[in-house]
């Protein structure tokens, strides 16, 4: 292939107009509105389009299905990078480094000096980078598994194909929001690869925004959908784990009580760090979080909702102790892991629904309260300041017993009081440093002592519904 292509690649000005008149080049699809150019034909120079059209052509002479399948996917990562809105990265400094509009800015963007990459150099590249992929696989997925792998392209609302109660495991990566439009970003490998995307596709998108303007309760709606066909196929006693980075606690709540009404039983989110940091998070670094939470549910047949505790506190005293306990125990946190902690706090906790609008940006709460160092990204307490907290060290306390000991209720663990001191200790200092007594004294209060020296949350009364008028100001 690689020696067709040099022996035809087209150089000089009448060789490219030949090769374009003579291979079919990308449907000119309208590109969506915030796009720099109309459509998708003008996101190329006619050498880049020639090229391509070229290589397109030789790979669909290969008759083997599967050696055609996995240089057209080589050829998906070639179309990323021979484009007029790729450009040079300011920090993946490799010869063919660089960035595509779609995947940074998320939208077509023409860049202001655009990359000329080497065009066999980076074909050569994604097959090294195909087959590596393949080889990592090969223990996993071989001639064996094949047999039995079905991939289909749908969508999660509808699960019709799967009988009720089939199904071993989820594991389920949804769109969060509006943040990306998928389908309106993917038309330029589209146009190359000849997908369709039918109006039904849009459709059935669980995005808000985008060309099709979807709204807020059209995302919410899909997702609500979905998730009930995953109960309704998943068998009992299984797991779904849910993985999911949005900002807005609102859509927490949505994904938390849609579950619960499906009858899913919260069991305990995980934050998952990717290790790398995307170009829109150093971008806006407030307003991008990095990573995300895989939240785990299991399909039981009596499940427990998430009851709120009644904490005493008001939801300002809550966040603002979360974040305290947080910074203390890490001697500083990043916004991530701020965020992380506060989500899993409501959660566990059941104050999902009260962080609304107005701690779904912490940024003006956490540059007014903390110091922020730019270079480690860490919020720390101000120097020579206590914690701000006004709140009750015996309040704090329970606070945290009632997260630890309703965890470990969710592990099917019981912990003795050397474990509880241990784990509520860091989250306390910084603060008054409470003696091991009151400790003692605030876990009688909330929990009864199980076999010698476990304990365990009272199953009511102490962990009713919140009766605390100031938490109740929905
Ligand atoms: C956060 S991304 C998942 C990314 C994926 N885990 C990966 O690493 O490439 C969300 C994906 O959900 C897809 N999606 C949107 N609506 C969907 C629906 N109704 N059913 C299934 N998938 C959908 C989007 O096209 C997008 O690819």
């Amino acid at each position: 292939m690689k020696d067709e292509y040099i022996k035809k690649e087209p150089k000089t000005k009448e060789e490219i107009e030949k090769i374009l008149k003579k291979y079919p080049a990308p449907k000119k699809l309208v590109l969506p509105k915030g796009s720099d150019v109309k459509t998708v034909d003008k996101l190329f120079s006619d050498i880049q389009m020639a090229r391509l059209a070229l290589l397109k052509q030789i790979i669909k002479k290969q008759k083997n299905d599967n050696v055609r399948k996995s240089l057209l996917l080589m050829f998906s990562g070639q179309v990323t990078r021979v484009n007029l809105t790729y450009h040079a990265s300011s920090y993946v400094k490799t010869e063919n480094g660089g960035n595509a509009a779609a995947f940074q800015y998320y939208r077509y963007r023409i860049a202001p000096v655009p990359k000329d990459v080497d065009f066999v150099k980076t074909f050569e590249l994604r097959y090294k980078k195909v087959i590596a992929a393949k080889k990592e696989m090969e223990y996993f997925i071989n001639d064996k598994t094949i047999s039995n792998v079905q991939i289909l392209k749908g969508t999660a609302v509808d699960l019709s194909f799967l009988h009720n109660e089939s199904v071993d495991y989820i594991y389920t990566d949804p769109p969060y929001g509006k943040k990306i439009p998928y389908l309106d970003l993917s038309m330029m490998w589209n146009a190359w690869l000849d997908l369709d995307v039918t109006e039904q596709d849009y459709e059935l998108e669980a995005i808000e925004g985008g060309e099709h303007h979807k709204s807020k309760s059209d995302y919410s709606n899909l997702i609500s959908k979905s998730i009930k066909e995953m109960y309704r196929v998943l068998k009992f006693d299984r797991w779904l784990s849910f993985v999911f980075a949005h900002k807005d606690p609102e859509f927490w709540h949505l994904i938390i009580d849609t579950a619960e009404n499906c009858g899913f039983e919260y069991v305990g989110a995980v934050p998952q760090k990717n290790g790398q940091t995307s170009f829109k998070k150093r971008q806006n670094p407030f307003t991008v979080l990095s990573g995300q939470l895989i939240i785990n549910f299991r399909k039981v047949r009596n499940p427990t909702a998430v009851m709120k505790a009644n904490l005493g506190m008001n939801i300002s005293d809550i966040v603002m102790q979360t974040i305290e306990g947080i910074i203390a125990k890490n001697n500083g946190a990043t916004l991530e892991q701020i965020n992380d902690e506060l989500i899993i706090k409501g959660l566990e906790l059941g104050f999902l629904d009260l962080l609304k609008k107005e701690y779904s940006d912490l940024t003006p709460l956490l540059l007014t309260s903390f110091d922020y160092d730019e270079q480690t990204e860490i919020f720390s307490i101000r120097k020579n300041k206590k914690f701000r907290t006004t709140v009750d060290l015996k309040l704090r306390i329970r606070y945290y017993l009632v997260s630890y000991l309703r965890r470990m209720e969710k592990e099917r663990k019981t912990s003795n009081f050397d474990d509880i001191v241990l784990e509520i200790m860091p989250l306390l200092k910084n603060g008054i440093t409470p003696e091991n007594q009151t400790i003692l004294s605030v876990l009688k209060d909330i929990a009864d002592e199980v076999g010698s020296n476990g304990w365990k949350l009272k199953q009511d009364g102490q962990l009713s519904l919140v009766g605390c008028a100031d938490i109740n100001d929905n």
